[in-house]
This record gives C-alpha cells, structure tokens and sequence, in this order.
C-alpha cells in the first residue's frame, strides 16, 4: 500500500513537471558531471540579510555574475515560526515560502532569472525535523494518531533516558538532551536540536512518501541542488548513538532514487559534520553527489593558527580521494559554527592530541591564547566534556577585526593575505568552491545579536550580518579594504575558470622539507600547476621533494619558479605555478 503510494506520488510529480525544467533534465543527460568543471563557482547567502527578499535576491544576479558565480545556495526561505526558527531550519512548511521573503511564484520566478544567468539554485532540505508549527506537528499534538506517528513521542521518561545513554547532545548549552517535555500534551518529544524542531520517524514509512513529495514539489519549482541538512541523524536505533547508521544510507538513496526518476537534473548535496570517516560515506552518485568538505575547512583555520600542515597534507593525502561521478563543495566559512571534525587517529600519527589540540584551537579562535590574531566566539561550550566550537566571520577569524581596530597597517595587510590564502586553496585544489557572501569584500562579525532576545543565546548569528550597501559599493576601490580584497577574490575566480587544470578533485600532496608549506599539484591532461602556500607569519625557504619539471610560470606573480632549487614564499603568499 505505501509503496503503491510511493509510486503514485512520484508518477504525480512528474506529470507536474515544467517543459522548462524536463529541458534541463534532457541538457543534464549530456553534462551530468557540470559540478566537476573549473568554471562552477558557488556562493552562499541568507535571503533577508543579503537583499530583503526573493526578488531582492533577483535584482543582484548582475553581482553574483561580477562574482562568476555559477551557484547560488540561498539558507532555508520557508515559512517558520516567528521568533526563534534556527535560522530558518525549523521548517513549517516546505511548500510555502516565508511571507516575509516572497511566495512560491517569486522562488519560481527567481529559478528562473537564475538559470537563464548561468546560475544554479540551491535549497535546504530539512528533512530530519520539522518545526513544531509544521501542520504535522499540529495534528499530532491534537492527538491524530496518524501524525503522532510521524513524529516520536513517548508518554514518559522510560524510552528517552535509555536513548539519551548513547545520545551525543548537539546544542548542549541552549537544549541539553535530545528531548523536550511538551506540557499541554503531556509527551516527550525528540528534539536532536531545538525543542521546536521535531524529529521526523523515518521508521514509519508514511513519513518518507510524505517527504518525498515535498522534496519533489521543490524540484518542480527550479531548485536544482538540495542541501541534504543533518544527514547523520534520520535514523534512529536503540543503543547507538543514533548517528550516521546504515538505514541513513539507505533513505538517502532512495529519496535519491525518487529523483532519478522525478527530477533527473536534481542532485544532492550532503551536510554531514561529523568524523571524515563518515563524512565520505554519504558521497556516492547513488546517495549524494555532492558534499560539503568539512575537514578541509577545518584544518585550513587549524594550519593558520599552528602554522604547520603536517595534518592537512595526510588529511588531503589520504581522504580526498571520493567516487566518480561525486564532487567535495569546498568552503572557507558558511553559516554554522567551525567544529573541529579531524580524526584523532590522524592526529595520534604525528603526536598530536585531538582533544587537547582542539581545546586550544577554541582558545586561538576566541583570541584569548596569547598572540592571537583571531576574533572568534565560543559556540556550544559544553562544561561536561570539554568541547567547543567556533562562531566568525572568515575575515574576524583571519586578523582584520583585531588589525583594524589596532590601526595596524601591516597587520591588515597579512589578514588580508591570510583570507586570500584560504581561499586559493578553496579555488584551486579540486572541487566546487563555495563563497560565503560578504567574504569577498571582508565583511567581519556583528555583535548586534546579541541585543535580539530570539538570538543571543546562539553565537552563531555574529557571522550571518545584514548585507552593508557601502561596504558593498567600495568593493570597486584600491584604496580601501574591501576593494583590495575584491580585486585579489576576482583575479583568483578568473585564474580557476581559465585553466582547465582546476577542474575535478585530484589533488596530490607534494612534500616538502619544511613543515610551514602546504603544497599540491593539479593534473588534467597534459596541463599541470604545482600549488604553494606558506601558513607561517615569516619569510620561508623550502625545497619540494620529487620533482620532474626544473621550472614554471607563476600565474599570479607572471615570474619564473625554479623548481629544482630552494623556493621562497613571503608570510601567508600563495604561488600558482604552471609547468
Ligand atoms: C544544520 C544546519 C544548522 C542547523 C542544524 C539543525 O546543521 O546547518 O544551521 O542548526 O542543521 O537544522
């Protein structure tokens, strides 16, 4: 019965779908790998805080096509409950935008603007939970058996507190424990996150279909890439800690299947922030073709602060390597906290102790370890197991809050470069590279949350500021900050476009006797370019192990590297080196 359902929803979606889009799903047939291509570049945004609403989103497609973007992520723009929503993942309806932001025909109209730009769309799909406002959540604590089904909810305290023995807690300073005690119903429910956002019950298979023509609706109106959010917990078994199970697996690849036959164009991006041995097994062209790179963002801020990459290069040496057919969406910030997801058993190797090592990692990037650049929050510090993550705009993190309030020249200089630096990388080692807007132009923390009752709990709204106009507009301006980082952004987008040696993700490690640089070479055909970055603060002097070619063009700087002798790099400069 429910599989008859299943097929009769999706055969639905289908008939439903646009000539527009089948187009694009026929287009897709021959250019099924696009994201693998030097000219894909993405950049992400909130809807309100970057320009009002949808339509504002549609009046600065002439920005993102300065930019070069080719992808545009936009967070969550459905309706939630007003107040505290987790910025939008708290979902009450996936069918019906935030009035605040627009309506279904301005998402559609927006899609549409965008493609004809060039421009993919990317939406969230938060199908682990609902917000507890969702009509589902509504019907279930009326009492509709049908619907308290599609949730979990438990009479007493017997069933959870023999879940939570296993249960990492996720927001332990704002929600400890995974659930809430609903008092007009008498229940608990499970909240992974917030207590207003419910946990679906994929174990009922009512809540697939169901889910399933939500995610197809949102196919049909131009969405092109869903962002999978919180993949690791959709399912749920006693005893464990309920996180990335093999049943996740498979619910991801059978909503992947639904579009194969529904919405063919339509990919998934994964969100899985958790231990790289995981992250990876989401990335299949079966499950989710695309995937955020964690690791690499995080060890990109881990190298910065240490100023050492032995565990980045074992990191991008040994893990990088994902399926064909799959792309890692690499990122130097996004809307989210940074959390230190590397392998301790990485780390062990080379007498590093995760545990230690990240607790100093939150003093670097909250600023109070002595000689830091940095200006970070503390996000989720949980009293009980040490943890911590951190909350900032890339460019507070990389020293230009702190320099500028110093008047310190120099020192907003190396900020700038320490940005750029990251973002080199992002851009040239293999991947779709991911804007978080405002990063081009430098755009630091904004500490006005604090005075917003719905947001002071949550460090994380000092990285996700309103759009500033006239920061925007001096983005053309040498002589300011944010145009000297703009220019230098724009450059490094038009050096990956027009060298096809960027494109795919086969990044190879190339060592060297000095433990400051980081070093990659990119292949594709006969073109190859050997990648340079030095993580420390002084001049540094190194030579590469292994290499063949004597000697190549720097991209960047237009001199000639001399391969086989000593190469040296200024404080965080980055060479591009063609052979
Ligand atoms: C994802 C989102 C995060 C949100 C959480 C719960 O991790 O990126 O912002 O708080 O899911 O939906």
């Amino acid at each position: 019965m429910q599989f008859i359902d299943l097929v009769q929803g999706i055969t639905a979606s289908w008939l439903e779908r646009s000539a527009d889009l089948i187009r694009l799903d026929v287009e897709n047939e021959a250019n099924s790998d696009w994201f693998k291509d030097q000219r894909e570049v993405g950049g992400v945004c909130y809807v309100d805080l970057f320009a009002g609403n949808l339509k504002g989103i549609k009046e600065k497609i002439p920005y993102f096509k300065e930019l070069g973007l080719t992808y545009l992520h936009l967070m969550p723009f459905f309706l939630a409950p007003d107040g505290e929503n987790d910025g939008g993942y708290a979902v009450s309806s996936y069918r019906e935008v935030d009035p605040r932001l627009g309506t279904m025909e301005d998402l559609r109209a927006l899609a549409k603007a965008l493609h004809e730009n060039g421009i993919r769309l990317v939406a969230d799909f938060v199908f682990n939970h609902t917000s507890d406002e969702h009509l589902w959540a509504r019907k279930a604590t009326a009492g509709d058996m049908t619907f308290k089904q599609f949730y979990y909810m438990f009479d007493d305290r017997k069933i959870p507190d023999a879940y939570e023995k296993t249960l990492r807690e996720i927001f332990p300073t704002e929600r400890p424990g995974s659930f809430t005690f609903y008092e007009e119903i008498e229940q608990w429910v499970w909240t992974t996150f917030h207590s207003f956002q419910w946990d679906l019950n994929y174990s009922n298979p009512a809540v697939f279909n169901a889910m399933v023509s939500e995610m197809l609706f949102l196919a049909n109106q131009g969405v092109d890439v869903l962002r999978l959010d919180a993949v690791a917990f959709i399912w749920k078994e006693m005893g464990t800690t309920c996180e990335n199970l093999p049943q996740a697996h498979m619910i991801i690849q059978a909503f992947n299947l639904a579009c194969r036959i529904a919405a063919p164009s339509m990919y998934f991006k994964s969100e899985a922030i958790v231990h790289p041995d995981e992250v990876i097994k989401y990335i299949d062209p079966g499950e989710c073709q695309l995937s955020y790179n964690p690791l690499l963002m995080a060890l990109l801020w881990n190298c910065l602060a240490s100023k050492e990459v032995r565990l980045l290069r074992i990191s991008v040496g040994n893990r990088y390597a994902i399926p064909e057919g799959t792309s890692w969406v690499n990122y130097v910030r996004c809307h989210d906290d940074i959390g230190w997801t590397f392998s301790d058993e990485d780390a062990e190797k080379l007498q590093i102790h995760g545990f230690y090592h990240r607790k100093w990692l939150n003093e670097f990037y909250s600023g109070e370890f002595p000689g830091s650049f940095a200006r970070g929050l503390l996000f989720q510090e949980n009293l009980k197991t040490g943890d911590a993550r951190i909350s900032g705009q890339a460019a507070s993190l990389a020293g230009l809050e702190k320099a500028l309030a110093e008047n310190d020249d120099a020192a907003v200089e190396m900020a700038i470069d320490r940005i750029l630096m990251l973002y080199t990388i992002v851009f040239t080692i293999g991947g779709l590279p991911l804007v978080y807007l405002g990063d081009e132009v430098g755009v630091m923390n904004d500490y006005s949350y604090r005075k917003d009752r719905a947001k002071r709990d949550d460090s994380r709204w000092v990285h996700r500021p309103n759009s500033d106009a006239e920061k925007l507009e001096r983005r053309t301006d040498d002589e300011t900050v944010e145009g000297r980082i703009f220019t230098r952004f724009k450059e490094i987008i038009r050096i990956r476009k027009s060298h096809s040696v960027f494109s795919g993700s086969n990044p190879k490690v190339v060592f060297s006797d000095n433990d400051h640089i980081f070093a990659y070479q990119r292949k594709e055909g006969k073109d190859t370019c050997i990648v340079m970055a030095n993580f420390a603060d002084s001049m540094q002097s190194f030579k590469l192990a292994e290499m063949h070619a004597k000697s190549g063009k720097d991209i960047l700087g237009g001199d000639v590297v001399l391969l086989d002798e000593s190469i040296t790099l200024q404080p965080y400069q980055v060479r591009i080196v063609n052979l």
